[in-house]
C-alpha cells in the first residue's frame, strides 16, 4: 500500500470503528436515539451552529418518537421525565456538571461553569453571603430606585405617544440591577436613550459565539484576542459591542484584583476578600470569569421573564384587570408605598401567579442542563447509566407537560390560585433549577419581577404595538432563548 494510500485509510478504518464501537459494544447502545447522534457530535454542530439554536427543539421532537429516555450524543442521554428531576438535581448528591456542555460560556473556572461538585461547593460559598435573603433585603432600596428610574422615563416617554420597546427597557433594567451590585462599576443602561438597543443585541451575538464555542474551544480565544479596529472592520455592530462588552468586564475585574483599598461592597470585590478561596482562585482570568458569568446569568433571564409576562397581561385584557385591581385595591388600603415595598407585594396572590406563570412559560434558560456523576451509575427504569455518563434534562419538559400544567402554552394565572393544584404545581414549577447547582440570584431575580411588574401595571395602560406572541417566543436556543432575528420585540403605546 502506498504512503498516500495510507494516509487516506487510516483516518477512515478509525473514523468506521470508532462508529461501530459507538453503535454496538458502548455501555449505551441499548439506549433508543438516533444512531448518527451516537456516533458523532457533528450531530448536535449542525442542529446547534448550522441551524442557530435548534438542538433543543429537536430534542423535544426526537422524545416523540424515542420514549422518555434517548442517546443524544456517544456519551449523553436525555431525560424528559419531570419526576425525575429531583432524583439528579437536589442537595445531597455530588453531580457534577458536564464540563464538555458548559464550556460554551467560556468560563470553566467560574462558579457557574465549574464542574467538580466539592470545588463548586467551595467557590459558591464565596458568594453565598452576597446573595442570602437578608442580604438582598438590603437591596431592596437600590432595586426599588432602579425601577422607579426606569418607570419615569417611559412617563416622559409616554408625553410623546412613540411605541417604546419594553424588551429593552426590562433588560437595562436588569442588567442594571446585577451590575451594580457584582461589579464595581454598574451599567448604567437605564439612562441611555434608546434604552441601550445595541447593546441588547450583543447578548444575541455573544449566546450565538458561544454556542459556537463550546464545539470548537478557541472561538473566545481568539475573538478577545483581536485587534479592536479588525472587530470593528469585519463584524456585526452587535459583535463589536459584545468584544466591548467583555473588555470592560476584563478591565474592571483586574481593577478589582490589583486594588489596594478594596471595598467590600461589590459581589468580585467579596469574592476576593474571600477567606474560603485560595490565591489562586483570586486572579484575573478567573474573577473576569465570575463577572461574566454573574452578568450574563442575571441580566438576559430577568429581563426575558419580565417581557413574558408584560406580553401575556397585555395580551389578555381580563388578567390585565385582575390585576390591576389587585394593585389598586392594596394601594387603597396600605398606601401608595406598598408598591414599592417587596414584602407587601410577595403576598399578593394574583400578582404572584401572573409571575409565576410568566416564569413557567418563559424558560430563560433554555438550554439543557448536563450533568454526570463520576463515581457511581445512576438509573433510570429499566436503565444503568454508567459512571461517566452524561445525564441531561431541561425545564422547558417539565413546565410544558399536559398532564401536570394542563393547556400548557396558555398564560393561565388562575391555575396558580387554588391551593391543593398550586401545591402540586409547585413540585414542578423549576425555573431556578433545583439543588446545589440551582440559580444563586433566585431572590435577587424575583425581587425585582415583583417591583417591576407591579409599578408597571399600576402606573401604565400598555397597548401591545405590532407585537405578537411570535416576537418574544423562542425561535433559537442558545441555552437563553431568543425569538426570530427580524422581531422588534415587546413594543408598546403607553397610556
Ligand atoms: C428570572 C431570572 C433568573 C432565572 C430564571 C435563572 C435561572 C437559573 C437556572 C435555571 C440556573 C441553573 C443553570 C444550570 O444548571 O446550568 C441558574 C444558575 C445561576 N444563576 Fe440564575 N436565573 C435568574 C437570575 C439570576 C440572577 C439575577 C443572577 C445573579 C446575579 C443569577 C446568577 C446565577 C448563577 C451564578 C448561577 C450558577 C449557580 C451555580 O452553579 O452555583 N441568576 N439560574
Amino acid at each position: 500500500m502506498s504512503l498516500l494510500s495510507l494516509i487516506l485509510v487510516t483516518p477512515v478504518t478509525v473514523a468506521c470503528s470508532v462508529a461501530a464501537y459507538r453503535l454496538l459494544l458502548h455501555p449505551l447502545s441499548n439506549i433508543p436515539g438516533p444512531k448518527l447522534a451516537a456516533i458523532t457530535r457533528l450531530y448536535e454542530f449542525y442542529f446547534d451552529c448550522i441551524l442557530a439554536g435548534k438542538f433543543g427543539f429537536q430534542i423535544e421532537q426526537l422524545h416523540k418518537q424515542y420514549g422518555p429516555i434517548m442517546r443524544i450524543g456517544p456519551n449523553e442521554v436525555h431525560i424528559s421525565d419531570p419526576d425525575h428531576f429531583e432524583t439528579l438535581h437536589n442537595v445531597t448528591n455530588r453531580i457534577d456538571k458536564d464540563q464538555w456542555y458548559y464550556r460554551f460560556v467560556g468560563s470553566q473556572d467560574a462558579g457557574f461553569g465549574t464542574g467538580d461538585a466539592d470545588l463548586h461547593r467551595i467557590r459558591r460559598k464565596a458568594m453565598n453571603r452576597f446573595f442570602a435573603s437578608s442580604a438582598i433585603s438590603n437591596l431592596e432600596p437600590s432595586s426599588r430606585e432602579k425601577v422607579q428610574k426606569m418607570c419615569r422615563r417611559l412617563q416622559e416617554m409616554r408625553k410623546d405617544g412613540r411605541p417604546v420597546n419594553l424588551s429593552n427597557a426590562f433588560r437595562c433594567l436588569a442588567a442594571d440591577s446585577v451590575t451594580y451590585y457584582c461589579m464595581p462599576q454598574g451599567f448604567n443602561l437605564l439612562d441611555s436613550i434608546d434604552f441601550a438597543e445595541d447593546y441588547n443585541r450583543q447578548a444575541r451575538t455573544i449566546s450565538y459565539i458561544a454556542v459556537w464555542h463550546r464545539h470548537i474551544p478557541i472561538i473566545f480565544p481568539i475573538f478577545m484576542r483581536m485587534p479592536r479596529w479588525f472587530v470593528k472592520m469585519t463584524f456585526t455592530e452587535g459583535g463589536l459591542l459584545a468584544f466591548d462588552f467583555q473588555t470592560d468586564l476584563a478591565r474592571q475585574s483586574a481593577s478589582a484584583v490589583h486594588a489596594e483599598n478594596r471595598s467590600d461592597i461589590s459581589v468580585l470585590d467579596g469574592i476576593i476578600n474571600s477567606e474560603f478561596l485560595p490565591e489562586s482562585d483570586k486572579t484575573v482570568g478567573r474573577i473576569t470569569q465570575e463577572a461574566r458569568t454573574l452578568v450574563g446569568a442575571g441580566s438576559e433571564t430577568t429581563g426575558s421573564s419580565l417581557e413574558m409576562i408584560a406580553y401575556h397581561v397585555l395580551a389578555n385584557p381580563p388578567v390585565f384587570q385582575h390585576l390591576r385591581n389587585e394593585l389598586s385595591e392594596t394601594v387603597s388600603k396600605f398606601g401608595q408605598n406598598s408598591l414599592t415595598s417587596y414584602s407587601t407585594l410577595q403576598h399578593l396572590p394574583y400578582l404572584t401567579a401572573v409571575i409565576n406563570e410568566g416564569l413557567r412559560l418563559s424558560n430563560s434558560v433554555s438550554g439543557r442542563l448536563c450533568r454526570v456523576d463520576h463515581h457511581n451509575a445512576q438509573l433510570y427504569k429499566s436503565y444503568t447509566l454508567p459512571p461517566g455518563t452524561v445525564i441531561s434534562m431541561n425545564l422547558r419538559s417539565s413546565h410544558t407537560d399536559p398532564s401536570i400544567f394542563h393547556d400548557p402554552l396558555d398564560f393561565k394565572p388562575d391555575r396558580w390560585l387554588k391551593d391543593t393544584e398550586s401545591k402540586m404545581l409547585e413540585k414542578y414549577f423549576i425555573p431556578f433549577g433545583r439543588g446545589s447547582r440551582s440559580c444563586i440570584g433566585k431572590s435577587l431575580a424575583m425581587m425585582n419581577l415583583y417591583l417591576t411588574t407591579a409599578n408597571l401595571f399600576f402606573h401604565f395602560v400598555p397597548q401591545l404595538y405590532e407585537t405578537t406572541l411570535k416576537d418574544i417566543e423562542m425561535e433559537h436556543d442558545f441555552f437563553a432563548p431568543f425569538p426570530p432575528h427580524e422581531s422588534k420585540g415587546l413594543r408598546v403605546i403607553l397610556k
